[in-house]
């Protein structure tokens, strides 16, 4: 990216009990985490291994809540909506429309549209890749994975649940190529090593997989399935594939 692109970002928080309807710090909070992480300004940035310290990537994107809604009034960003659905499920996309008890996306072409709810099954968060139906549009977020105050619950309390989501939001694949524990995945991304399976937890480097060693498995990476604190940066090449979403089915936001 030329320029760095600032992205507008609506939050509707939905809620049923009282701890669901974080407050408006948690939700700054997550935002202070997206900026650091797309930015490279992470002061967890120095857990990366010295052999990766070179493709560890600033983004170019930053992130605010919207200062002015649809209709041109000015606006929190936030959205507060109570709900009667005790946990959204990711199949059905509920939560994000009225009429399932959830709320309306505003526009996706000038908004980052964030749910924040309890999610059913286990699940810290999902995203939608560019390309897909405008109405459904944007990243859902477990309350407690969200931001690093208020609900958050470690070992998610690090907002990387959210850096993971709008990595994909911006069309980055998981680095193992989300073919199992397979070895002929892809993540369509040059300077990611080639890696079996998700890693979890707090790896110790090297972790080999699929011939990749001496390195091995980067698994310090926000597309990797580690906790909060193991997941630490972009490469260059995921930052050169989420710049050509904003240039290309995204361009309508980075402008
Ligand atoms: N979509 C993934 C899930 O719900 C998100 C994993 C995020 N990982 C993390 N350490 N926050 O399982
Ligand atoms: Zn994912
Ligand atoms: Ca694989």
């Amino acid at each position: 990216l030329d320029q760095v692109v600032r992205i507008p970002v609506v939050a509707h928080v939905l809620w049923r009990d009282e701890a669901q309807n974080v407050g408006d710090e948690q939700i700054h909070s997550q935002l202070a985490v997206l900026n650091a992480d797309f930015r490279r300004l992470n002061e967890d940035i120095s857990a990366v291994p010295e052999v990766w310290r070179a493709v560890a990537a600033d983004a170019r994107v930053e992130f605010f809540l919207a200062d002015t809604d649809p209709a041109g009034a000015p606006t929190s960003g936030i959205t507060r909506t109570r709900t009667e659905v005790a946990a959204f499920s990711p199949e059905d996309d509920a939560v994000k429309a009225v009429a399932t008890g959830g709320a309306d996306p505003w526009p996706a072409d000038r908004y980052l549209n964030m749910w924040v709810c309890q999610l059913a099954g286990g699940v810290l968060g999902y995203a939608q890749f560019p390309g897909g139906p405008a109405t459904t549009d944007g990243v859902v977020l477990l309350h407690s994975a969200l931001g690093t105050n208020g609900t958050a619950v470690a070992p998610f309390d690090g907002g990387r649940t959210c850096t993971h989501e709008v990595g994909h939001w911006l069309n980055l694949r998981h680095i193992w190529g989300d073919d199992g524990d397979g070895c002929g995945g892809d993540d369509f991304v040059a300077d990611t090593p080639n890696q079996a399976g998700p890693n979890y937890g707090r790896p110790t480097f090297p972790t080999v997989s699929c011939d990749n060693g001496p390195d091995g498995d980067m698994f310090m990476n926000f597309m990797d399935y580690t906790d909060d604190d193991a997941m630490v940066m972009f490469t260059a090449g995921q930052a050169a594939r989420m710049a050509a979403t904003l240039a290309g089915p995204r361009a309508a936001l980075a402008a």
